[in-house]
């Protein structure tokens, strides 16, 4: 297939590299340019727009920041891929992905929303989580595609567009809340006298013992820098989970707070496991 993959972030280059490694026909862009040596290399072809990496495509991959740089490429591409399927694997919503399907369906276009769960080890290793939001007859080719990134066992159409990224949603808001969470439990054991390793080494056998098991080194040195999912992502995720909602997630919009304030104290672009590190080290001046 001729496929144009937008977007080489963390996440981006290396599912891009997956499907330059099976042998499609890969035309690979970036707003900052210095992202594709390495898929280059491999056989890709860097273009400089977004509307010749797109021009002729079958197959258009988004994976970028959020809504906000979809809607900031999406025009290039529906002027220049003409009945070419959109694979939006960015988060963005379900809000977003009605938008996005809807502006791609009015110029013939197809567009499938296939947002992922896990981070850049599972991205590289080809064992992500793919949820697909989208109309039957696309589904085929979008799980052809997915399915060179995703783990076959977790590769799933959840329904028509918008369902995959409302899935995700939820997925993300747990871990939002798992962050947060974590970071008052190390205050409210620091503020009680209990030694920060015996609690963590207690709080990873509970229910924090999936998220510190990826992040209690980052936590422990207090050095966020090792960004795998970043703070600005899980604030933009949060924000979407809170506006997307017909209710007030109270809860959410409290973790989404703090990961705002996370990010005011200095901490973008570090990982989101700095919300943990902000949140407990807060009120330690005040000498407790
Ligand atoms: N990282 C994870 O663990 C993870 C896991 C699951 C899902 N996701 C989702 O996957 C997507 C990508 O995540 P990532 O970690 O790869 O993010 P990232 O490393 O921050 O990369 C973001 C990408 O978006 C591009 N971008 C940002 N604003 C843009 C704009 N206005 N116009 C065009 N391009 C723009 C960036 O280009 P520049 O290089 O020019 O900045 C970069 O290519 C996000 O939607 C995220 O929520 C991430």
């Amino acid at each position: 297939m001729k496929v144009a993959f937008l977007g080489l972030g963390r996440m981006g280059a290396p599912m891009a590299a997956h499907v330059v490694r099976a042998g499609h026909d890969v035309t690979v862009w970036n707003r900052t340019s210095g992202k594709a040596g390495d898929l280059v290399e491999l056989g890709a072809t860097e273009a400089r727009t977004v509307a010749s990496a797109a021009a002729g495509a079958e197959v258009v991959v988004l994976m970028l920041f959020g809504p906000d740089a979809v809607r900031a490429v999406l025009e290039d591409v529906l002027d220049n891929a003409p009945g070419a399927l959109v694979l939006d694997a960015s988060t963005v919503g379900p809000d977003a992905a009605h938008e996005f399907a809807k502006a791609s369906h009015a110029r013939g276009l197809r567009y499938v929303d296939a947002p992922v769960a896990g981070s850049v080890k599972p991205a590289t290793d080809g064992t992500l989580g793919v949820f697909l939001g989208g109309a039957d007859a696309d589904i085929a080719v979008a799980r052809e595609l997915a399915l060179l990134w995703g783990d076959p066992d977790r590769v799933r159409h959840v329904g028509g567009v918008g369902s995959a990224s409302a899935l995700k949603l939820c997925v993300n808001q747990g871990l939002g809340i798992m962050a947060a969470g974590a970071g008052e439990a190390l205050r409210l054991g620091r503020d009680l006298g209990i030694d920060q390793s015996v609690l963590l080494d207690v709080l990873s056998s509970t229910a924090y013992g999936w998220y510190l098991g990826q992040k209690r080194p980052m936590v422990e040195a207090d050095d966020f820098a090792g960004t795998t999912f970043s703070v600005d992502l899980m604030a933009k995720d949060l924000e979407l989970a809170v506006t997307s909602a017909d209710s007030d997630l109270e809860v959410t919009r409290a973790c989404l707070d703090q990961a705002k304030r996370t990010l005011a104290a200095g901490h973008s672009g570090e990982d989101y496991a700095a919300i943990t590190g902000h949140l407990a080290g807060e009120g330690e001046a005040n000498g407790h």
